[in-house]
């Protein structure tokens, strides 16, 4: 079968639009004024939240691009992962999903077609999330992803711009997946460090957010195509806090820091490097930075817990399927003069 990766130069959350860019674009939209439009895209949240009632809410989310990984099975698995985990960086529950496919039909086997929607629809049944309808494209590249909908006790939305002061930052999955990708292109990483690139992007974000709910945690986004920093950004600028990284504590796929090193460097780490480069004090070591920048796809969460629950939220994750689960930092509070972020 052939090998999706051929097909594309920087596949996953790498082929997105720079956040610079797409801020920049948004702003000929209309400002939302729907009091029941409790978040919409002005915060740059993982989803919208629409009140349905006094206690719930509705999410909706859409992802989708072109291959991250050689298989298509794999692709259909992860794209469907990465589109459900908008929902449950929210907090909430995924209830039904819509596939989004292009494709381009004369030029591939319908056969490929066939593992990806495959693929897509394993992952949703796994995350109890019917996929009830959908829509495609002829195209030259294939594209996948799912629009999703999910629904979430109000109280339990956790938003970018709830972090507290003395929070410490909790992160679910390790960081290298845009990395390792791009190794695995250039035939520089090994077996080994692609299969654990593929299942970590392939791992539901569904009982983190359970977890999050259990323990009230108000604060989370999923880490995707801004990387690490990028999204951390839009955690700080929307609370009014500073984050202050241990650059050492922060989980790394395996080969990821060697593959950065023999310069596997995915160009969207430059692009998320001028997005954050202002209000950012990086690694001084280019690898680290690179890590800290890459474009992940299907991504960890990036939590905040208040102090005295850590290590318990922490202990709960590790036990419920996210093994590299650390605490790689704290907020703190604003400061006059001093970087939003600062990676030590
Ligand atoms: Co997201
Ligand atoms: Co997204």
């Amino acid at each position: 079968m052939i090998d999706l990766l051929t097909l594309v130069e920087s596949g996953g959350c790498s082929s997105k639009l720079s956040p610079g860019d797409l801020e920049a674009l948004l702003t000929v939209l209309p400002k939302q004024t729907d009091p029941d439009v409790l978040i919409g895209y002005d915060t740059g949240d993982d989803a919208a939240v629409y009140r349905l009632d006094g206690e719930r809410s509705l999410i909706l989310t859409t992802d989708f691009f072109p291959p991250v990984c050689s298989d298509p099975y794999d692709f259909g698995q992860i794209a469907a992962a990465n589109s459900l985990s908008d929902v449950y960086a929210m907090g909430g529950t995924a209830i039904a999903a819509l596939n989004i496919m292009m494709f381009p039909s004369r030029t591939l086997s319908l056969e490929i077609y066939r593992e990806i929607l495959r693929g897509g629809a394993e992952k949703a049944t796994e995350a109890h999330c019917p996929i009830v309808g959908g829509h495609t494209i002829e195209d030259v590249v294939p594209k996948y992803g799912l629009a999703v909908t999910g629904i979430i006790e109000t109280k339990h939305v956790t938003a970018n711009r709830s972090v507290r002061e003395g929070d410490i930052m909790i992160l679910t999955k390790p960081v290298g997946t845009g990395i390792v990708v791009a190794g695995k292109k250039a035939g520089l990483a090994s077996e080994d460090e692609y299969g654990a690139a593929v299942c970590s992007m392939k791992t539901l974000n569904a009982s983190a957010a359970r977890i999050m709910n259990e323990f009230d945690i108000c604060a989370a986004t999923d880490i995707t195509g801004f990387g690490l920093a990028g999204h951390a950004l839009k955690l700080a600028r929307n609370s009014g806090i500073r984050i202050r990284f241990s650059t050492s504590c922060i989980p790394l796929l395996p080969g990821a820091l060697r593959l950065a090193e023999t310069g596997c460097i995915p160009c969207g780490v430059f692009k998320n490097e001028d997005y954050t480069g202002q209000s950012a004090l990086f690694p001084e070591v280019f690898e680290y930075r690179a890590l800290v920048l890459d474009p992940q796809t299907s991504g960890g969460l990036l939590m905040a817990s208040p102090e005295d629950k850590a290590a318990q939220v922490i202990a709960r994750l590790i036990d419920a399927g996210y093994p590299a689960t650390a605490a790689i930092g704290a907020a703190l509070p604003p400061e006059e003069g001093s970087p939003l972020l600062e990676f030590r």
